[in-house]
C-alpha cells in the first residue's frame, strides 16, 4: 500500500555522494535517497549516473504500478538524485560512500581526492567487501572520519549492513552510519576490521565444508544439498548457493579470507572449485556448474530407489550406544525387530548413532561385525527432519546397506545412503559452522547478537549459528568437533575456546562475560 512521504532525520547526512553507480551504488543510492537525504551520484564512466538514475526511476516507477509508492514519492525520489560529472562537485556532501572497483590503490587514490574536497567533518565510507578497511585508510590524513559501510546485493531487499570500524576510526562515526542505516529501514550490525567482516566470515563453514565432504568420496553433491536442506533447513544446498554466487566471485573469496588469516585451516578452500573456476564452470550464469542449467532450470540427478526387501534382519543396538533411547524409539516406530542382548546375533543388523566419530571407529571400538554395521545421523531429533542419513563403513556388506535403507525409508521419509564420515553431512557442516561464529565471538569482532543478526538476514540461514548450536546443546557440538577431530586428525576442526568454555561449563553460546 502506498503511504505519505515522512522524511525524519535521525543522522547528520542530508546530502550523501555515492561514488560508482554500478549494482551497489545504484542500490544504496536508492534507500538514501528513499529515506530522504539529497543523493549525488559519480561514476568515472561518463554515460553510468545517467544510466543510474534512469534506472531508478524506471524502478519506482514499477513499484507505483504495483501500488507500493505513489506518483508524487516516484517524483520527490528521483527529484532527491542528482549526478555528479566530477569529483569536486561531491564537495558539499556530508557522506560519500564509495562503491567501485575492489582495487586497493583505486579506493585509496578516490579518497585521497575526497579528502581535500569536503569539509573536514564529512564522512567517507567505503563499501568493500574483501579489502582492509584501515589498509585503505593508511593513505588518508583524517582516518578517523573514515568508516567500512558494507551492505549485500540487492541493496533494497538485504536488509541488513555491516558499519566496520578500521583501527583508527572515532566511534562517533560508527554510531552515525548506524543511525543512517536505520533511517533507510537496514539493520546495522558493528564488526572490527578483519577479514570477510562477520557475514564472509561466519559463511565460510557451510560451503569449504561440504566442499571436504565431497572431495572425500562421501557423497555426491546433489545428495548433499538434499541433506542440508531437509535436515537443518537452509533454502539452498551449499552447491546450489556456489552455482547462484558463481564461482569466479565466490572461489576468490574462499581463498582471499584463508590466505588473509594466514592459512588458518578452518577456512582452507578446495580444489574442486579451484579446478572448475580454471575451466570456466562457473556456475548458473555459464549454464553449467555443479548442476546444468536449461532455461535456468537446474537438472537435478534422481535419488536411488529404495530397495525392496523380502525379508528384514532383525537390528541389534549396543548397551553403550550414543543416543541410545532415541534409536530404539526410531526402531520401535519402524517396527524393526529390536535385538538388545549383550552381542548380536549372527543375523543382525547393527545400527550406530555415533556424534562426530565415523562408522569404522565405533565399530572397531565397539567390536562389531564391521560388514554389519551401518550408521545413522541423529543430532537432529528424527521427528524434526524431513530425511535421514545413513552411512556404512568400506566393509558393509551390500545386503545390509540395503535393508538399512529399506528399513529406515519404510515410512515414507526420504533417505539418503552415503559413505562413510566423521559427522555425517549435517553434523560436520553445522558443527564447523558454530565453531567459525564461536570463534568470531572469540575475536571480538562482534557481539553474539550482531552475529547472530548479521547471518539471519545477510546470509539468510534458518537461525544464527548460536541459536542453533544452543539449541542441539553446546556440550553436544563440542563433542562432535573433538570426534571429528580425532577422526580426521585435522586442526581444522578444533574447537574455539568459546565454545568449549560455554560447552563445559553450560552456558549458552551467546552468553558474554560480564566486565
Ligand atoms: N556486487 C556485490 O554483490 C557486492 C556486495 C557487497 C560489496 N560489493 C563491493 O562493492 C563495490 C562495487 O561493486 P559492484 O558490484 O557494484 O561493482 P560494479 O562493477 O557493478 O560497479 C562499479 C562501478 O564503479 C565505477 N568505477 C570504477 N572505478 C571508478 C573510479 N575510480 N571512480 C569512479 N567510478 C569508478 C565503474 O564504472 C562501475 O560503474 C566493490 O568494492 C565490491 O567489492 C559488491
Amino acid at each position: 500500500m502506498a503511504c505519505a512521504i515522512i522524511v525524519n532525520m535521525t543522522h547528520p547526512f542530508q546530502t550523501i555522494g555515492i561514488v560508482g553507480t554500478g549494482a551497489m551504488g545504484r542500490g544504496i543510492a536508492q534507500i538514501c535517497a528513499q529515506a530522504g537525504s539529497l543523493v549525488l551520484l559519480h561514476d568515472s564512466q561518463p554515460q553510468a549516473c545517467g544510466q543510474a538514475i534512469e534506472s531508478l526511476q524506471a524502478q519506482w516507477q514499477k513499484l507505483a504500478e504495483k501500488g507500493r509508492l505513489t506518483a508524487e514519492q516516484v517524483q520527490t525520489y528521483v527529484g532527491r538524485l542528482r549526478a555528479a560529472p566530477t569529483l569536486a562537485d561531491l564537495s558539499g556532501c556530508d557522506l560519500v560512500i564509495e562503491a567501485i572497483v575492489e582495487k586497493l590503490d583505486v579506493k585509496q587514490s578516490v579518497f585521497q581526492q575526497l579528502e581535500t574536497l569536503l569539509r573536514p567533518d564529512a564522512v567517507l565510507a567505503t563499501n568493500t567487501s574483501s579489502l582492509s578497511v584501515t589498509a585503505i585508510a593508511s593513505a588518508l590524513k583524517r582516518p578517523e572520519r573514515f568508516a567500512g559501510y558494507h551492505y549485500f546485493n540487492p541493496v533494497p531487499l538485504m536488509k541488513v549492513v555491516e558499519v566496520i570500524a578500521g583501527l583508527r576510526t572515532d566511534p562517533v562515526v560508527c554510531q552515525q552510519l548506524d543511525a543512517h542505516a536505520r533511517a533507510t529501514g537496514h539493520s546495522p550490525v558493528h564488526a572490527q576490521d578483519t577479514p570477510g567482516f562477520i557475514v564472509n566470515h561466519a559463511g565460510r563453514a557451510y560451503g569449504t565444508e561440504a566442499l571436504r565432504i565431497v572431495s572425500e568420496g562421501v557423497s555426491d553433491f546433489a545428495t548433499v544439498d538434499r541433506i542440508l536442506r531437509d535436515q537443518v533447513g537452509f533454502k539452498l544446498g551449499p552447491f546450489e548457493l556456489l552455482d547462484l554466487t558463481a564461482l569466479d566471485v565466490s572461489h576468490p573469496v574462499m581463498e582471499s579470507i584463508y590466505h588473509q588469516y594466514y592459512q588458518e585451516p578452518r577456512y582452507r578452500p578446495s580444489v574442486i572449485t579451484a579446478q572448475r573456476l580454471a575451466a570456466g564452470v562457473l556456475g548458473r550464469k555459464t549454464g553449467q556448474g555443479f548442476y546444468r542449467y536449461t532455461d535456468g532450470k537446474a537438472e537435478v540427478p534422481v535419488e536411488a530407489q529404495v530397495p525392496v526387501f523380502a525379508v528384514m534382519p532383525p537390528v541389534w543396538v549396543s548397551s553403550r550406544a550414543a543416543r541410545r533411547a532415541e534409536l530404539l524409539q526410531l526402531l520401535k516406530d519402524l517396527g524393526a525387530k529390536i535385538e538388545t542382548g549383550a552381542s548380536p546375533s549372527v543375523q543382525a543388523l547393527c545400527v550406530v548413532a555415533p556424534l562426530g566419530f565415523d562408522v569404522t571407529t565405533v565399530a572397531v571400538v565397539e567390536r562389531l561385525d564391521p560388514a554389519r554395521t551401518i550408521g545413522i545421523d541423529l543430532l537432529f531429533a528424527d521427528a524434526s527432519t524431513r530425511r535421514r542419513v545413513l552411512a556404512t563403513n568400506p566393509a558393509t556388506r551390500e545386503d545390509m546397506r540395503e535393508a538399512a535403507h529399506a528399513l529406515f525409508a519404510s515410512d515414507g521419509k526420504p533417505v539418503s545412503v552415503i559413505r562413510d564420515s566423521g559427522g555425517f553431512v549435517t553434523q560436520r557442516v553445522v558443527a564447523h559452522m558454530v565453531n567459525i561464529a564461536s570463534d568470531i565471538c572469540q575475536q571480538q569482532i562482534c557481539t553474539p547478537q550482531d552475529l547472530e543478526l548479521a547471518v539471519t538476514l545477510g546470509l539468510g540461514y534458518p537461525m544464527g549459528p548460536l541459536a542453533m548450536g544452543d539449541q542441539l546443546g553446546p556440550d553436544n557440538v563440542l563433542e562432535t568437533l573433538f570426534n571429528m577431530q580425532t577422526v580426521y586428525g585435522d586442526p581444522r576442526y578444533r574447537p574455539s575456546p568459546w565454545l568449549r568454555r560455554r560447552g563445559a561449563i553450560g552456558l549458552s553460546l551467546t552468553h558474554v562475560e560480564p566486565r
